[in-house]
């Protein structure tokens, strides 16, 4: 999703491979693109450049303490509030973030009573460029000479602080209340002096919804291992009532501090500090986090980092990335470099969220895994998903049963769930195409991954029926979509069912996708030919809001708000587009008058990626739609850093031309990514543009709950892809493949058209898609590429008659 303000403008031999020893991937990974500043309506990405292993929950950073911050750390030269342990990757919503829960802060040149605990009066500036990030390690260093460091576990890991000069105090605040959004809203601190240990609980507001959540925190700062000679010489406590205090006097011997439950944010500041003596000018601290209880905090500490091992948590971490990583293999050496840096930065962010809560939900007795910062499934379905379906269905197989666990216990499969709580529904309930997918690809291995097919299939049928009492958390509008085959503008729903009844337009479009899913998971299932018959042409919906009589620059067609009577209500089409020559507001609010979210009508008119043969059609066939596509780009329509623009690229598959999705493909990625801190062109969300960003260099695209990917051309040589299920290695080598080609505009003499797809030595009849089977079955596939010369448009997607991609009207997808 868009930030507010943008919204408003418009190995180590991993297991399991023995092979020749693979390169260290983890060491191509740049944690900092995407971590420039937001400010003034621009996104930075709002990557998150701390310590995490793969879907961790535990994700340890720095915190700046200026406005947006969503992932807590930006890389400029704003001070510093806190190293905190949970924050989430690519958020957009409030600028402010969410999690930040339970920072600590070093200080040195004080004495303990007189320490400046206040936030304001501590906060740092670092030295310059002294940020370090790699898999598993974060570490920076203040102006003043002290050295933060971190490295974790899932819920766990160690902080540690070094000392310039450790004669002149080695002192480190535990703040209870500061959280990215200031939203404390109760809590408490206990510190067990002897024990050496801080338990703290809090509840702070999630970033994106009304409700509230509670965290638990555990530090340790007596490590058993006798190399670390570090003891606790002073401890007491702090608070202020107010949050712009400077000068907060510390209660020594104070062990513990209570606040009640406020129903909003307070502005206390609180917290404890500790001052040690340590031989070796460090102290070291241990820390667990819950949402369960602060006893169990402190027994994930134990659990998962016994022995204090900075280098043991470290390299297992290292290791943990490595594995994931190598699953798309390519011959570093070989590839271009700063696509080899793009690829293996983009596989890491694709891989942090959604986070794995398992045995941390605090809602619901299940022995089903638990994942939260779904944040949210419109912007992961796309391509998050996709990507973990290709090489990681271990991991995406836990996700999956989380989303359906969440329908057993809530009645609705979960949209946005981020700080364990029901965020914001933006569009439709795209956790639906989730589910679809995983039907369709793993129908038959479900049970091996844990995942109940008739629970999935119920959770897809209600949440294609049944209308929840708040559809603005979860769900849908099932009331007005089945009455009306559309979703309806100023339609009062009778039932009672209450929601925010704005995006009726993309909405609608949405639905349609999400009944798809149903319609695909019935088939992959083998439930009754009359759902899949029903949910089929459900999905036909999106021509519903079609309005044949509006134009926009002699196009004419478009997607449009329509009343409850079918009269259509016009949007000017280029409304909340990147040119939108009048302010619109685009979001979800009620002053959203256009009818689409986060987009223009001109942009979602291409949306329905299940039968784009029908937009071909609605627009007039394949040259004008190919025109149209141009026309989109050239006048500035699309809008690289959001979703919604995320398969476009690729329309020109469908009428046949291939080399033009191609051309475009390498525009959009030499025009909008790049491996600087501003390397991303929107918010990364949990990942989207990450994954997005693979698939572009891997010459791939994932058409939603299908079989299918479009296939295009790679920006390397050559790939292979490993399933962690399958134990497949996949290889797809680009038959003279051209470094020449990877520009924004290739000249016509580069060799990157493709001219033939060979699957296992059998020339395939389509240039245009390849199927799930292939790409994860183990084999060989041969994509040769030539220049322009023999006019890469004559050859198109081939002559055979299932050479276009499928698409559901012209009879796709019947198995
Ligand atoms: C901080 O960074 C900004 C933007 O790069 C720069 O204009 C400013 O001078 C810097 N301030 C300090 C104190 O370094
Ligand atoms: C916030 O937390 C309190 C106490 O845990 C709870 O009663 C309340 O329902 C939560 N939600 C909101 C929106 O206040
Ligand atoms: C805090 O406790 C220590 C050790 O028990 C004691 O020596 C010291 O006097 C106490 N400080 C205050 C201010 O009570
Ligand atoms: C700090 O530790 C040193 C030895 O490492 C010891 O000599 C000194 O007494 C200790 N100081 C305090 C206040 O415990
Ligand atoms: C998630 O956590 C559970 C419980 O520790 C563990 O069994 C599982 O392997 C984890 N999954 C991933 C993908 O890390
Ligand atoms: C599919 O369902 C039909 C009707 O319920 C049944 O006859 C058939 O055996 C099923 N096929 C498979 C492969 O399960
Ligand atoms: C699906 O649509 C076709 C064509 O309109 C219609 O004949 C059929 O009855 C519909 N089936 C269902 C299950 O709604
Ligand atoms: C349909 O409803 C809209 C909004 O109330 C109204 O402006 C329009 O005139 C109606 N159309 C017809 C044909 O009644
Ligand atoms: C894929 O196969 C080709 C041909 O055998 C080989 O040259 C290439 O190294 C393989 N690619 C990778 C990434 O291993
Ligand atoms: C494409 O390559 C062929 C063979 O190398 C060459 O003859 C032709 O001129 C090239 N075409 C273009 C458009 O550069
Ligand atoms: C072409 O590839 C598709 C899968 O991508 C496969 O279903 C089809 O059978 C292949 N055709 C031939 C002639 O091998
Ligand atoms: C399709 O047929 C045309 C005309 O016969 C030919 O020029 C073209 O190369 C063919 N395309 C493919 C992919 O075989």
């Amino acid at each position: 999703m868009l930030s507010p303000h943008a919204s408003l403008l418009f190995l180590l031999g991993a297991a399991g491979f023995t092979c020749a020893a693979s390169p260290d991937f983890t060491s191509l990974v740049n944690l900092f693109i995407g971590t420039a500043s937001g400010a003034n309506g621009g996104s930075g990405g709002n990557a998150f450049p701390g310590a995490a292993i793969p879907h961790a929950m535990a994700k340890v950073g720095i915190d700046v303490d200026t406005a947006p911050r969503q992932a807590g750390y930006i890389h400029d030269n704003s001070s510093i509030t806190g190293i905190s342990l949970m924050h989430d990757e690519g958020t957009g919503g409030n600028t402010n973030g969410g999690y930040g829960i339970f920072p600590l802060f070093p200080l040195t040149d004080c004495s303990f009573s007189s320490c400046p605990v206040a936030i304001d009066s501590r906060k740092a500036k670092r030295a310059a460029n002294t940020d370090v990030a790699t898999p598993g390690y974060f570490s920076t260093t203040f102006v003043n000479g002290l050295k933060l460091e971190a490295t974790s576990t899932r819920r766990a890991g160690l902080i540690r602080f070094t000392y310039p000069n450790p004669a002149a105090g080695m002192h480190v605040v535990v703040d209870l209340t500061h959280d990215l959004g200031r939203s404390f809203e109760g809590g408490n601190i206990n510190l067990d002096r002897s024990a050496g240990q801080v338990k703290l609980q809090g509840t702070f507001l999630q970033s994106y919804g009304t409700d509230n959540y509670t965290v638990f925190g555990c530090y340790d700062f007596l490590s058993p291992t006798s190399s670390n000679e570090q003891t606790v010489v002073d401890s007491g406590t702090f608070q202020s009532s107010s949050s712009s205090s400077t000068t907060i006097t510390i209660n020594p011997n104070s062990t513990s501090l209570t606040f009640p439950f406020t129903s909003s944010p307070t502005s206390v500041q609180a917290g404890a500090l500790l001052s040690f003596n340590s031989s070796s000018g460090t102290v070291l601290t241990r820390f667990g986090a819950s949402f369960i209880s602060s006893a169990q905090a402190c027994a994930n500490a134990q659990e998962e980092v016994p022995d204090w091992d900075w280098s043991a948590v470290r390299a297992a971490s290292v290791a943990k990335w490595q594995d994931v990583l190598q699953r798309v293999a390519v011959e570093v050496d070989l590839e271009d470099p700063t696509v080899v840096e793009l690829l293996y930065s983009s596989l890491y962010r694709a891989s942090l969220v959604p986070a794995n809560l398992t045995s941390e939900n605090p809602y619901w007795k299940s022995s089903s895994p638990f994942y939260d910062s779904f944040f949210c499934s419109w912007d992961t379905f796309r391509t998050v998903h996709p990507l973990l379906s290709l090489t990681s269905p271990r991991e995406w197989g836990e996700i999956v049963s989380a989303y359906v666990d969440g329908w057993r216990n809530t009645g609705f499969i979960p949209e946005c769930r981020a700080n364990t709580k029901a965020g914001y529904v933006q569009g439709g309930s795209d956790g639906m195409p989730i589910l679809g997918d995983f039907a369709v690809k793993y129908n038959s291995h479900a049970d091996e991954l844990g995942v109940s097919t008739d629970d999935l299939y119920q959770a897809l049928v209600d949440t294609a029926e049944n209308t929840p009492p708040d559809w603005y958390q979860v769900g849908r509008q099932n009331t007005a979509w089945k009455q009306f085959d559309y979703i309806p503008t100023a339609w009062v729903d009778p039932s009672g069912a209450t929601g925010l009844a704005t995006r009726e337009a993309s909405r609608t479009l949405e639905y349609a996708l999400g009944d798809f899913a149903v319609r695909q998971a019935a088939l992959a299932l083998n439930k009754s030919g009359a759902d899949v018959e029903l949910y089929g042409n459900r999905s036909f919906a999106f021509k519903n809001i079609w309005d044949p009589s509006v134009t926009s620059d002699g196009f004419s067609g478009f997607a449009q708000r329509r009343f409850a009577n079918g009269t259509f209500a016009f949007s000017p089409p280029d409304a909340c587009s990147p040119i939108d020559p009048t302010p619109h507001s685009c979001a979800r609010g009620t002053d959203n008058n256009v009818g689409f979210y986060e987009s223009s009508s001109w942009e979602y008119s291409f949306f329905a990626p299940h039968s784009m043969s029908t937009i071909v059609d609605l627009m007039g066939g394949s040259s004008t739609f190919i025109t149209r596509v141009d026309h989109y780009f050239s006048k500035g329509y699309f809008l690289a850093g959001n979703e919604p623009s995320f398969a476009i690229p690729w329309a020109y598959h469908y009428a046949g031309r291939p080399d033009l999705s191609t051309l475009r493909v390498r525009n959009v990625v030499y025009k909008n990514f790049g491996t600087g801190i501003g390397g991303i062109p929107g918010n990364d969300d949990s990942g989207a543009m990450a994954a997005l960003l693979t698939f572009h260099i891997l010459g791939l695209y994932p058409v939603p709950a299908t079989r299918q990917l479009l296939i295009g051309s790679p920006l390397v040589s050559s790939y292979v892809l490993k399933n962690n299920l399958f134990q497949t290695e996949t290889n797809i080598t680009v038959q003279g493949f051209d470094r020449t080609s990877l520009s924004a505009t290739p000249a016509a003499s580069s060799r990157f058209f493709v001219k033939s797809i060979t699957i296992d030595g059998t020339p395939n009849e389509s240039l245009c898609w390849i199927s799930f089977d292939v790409i994860t079955g183990g084999g060989n596939v041969v994509i040769e590429v030539d220049n322009d010369s023999i006019g890469a448009s004559a050859r198109g997607c081939g002559n055979s008659t299932n050479a276009l991609p499928d698409s559901l009207e012209s009879g796709g997808f019947s198995a």
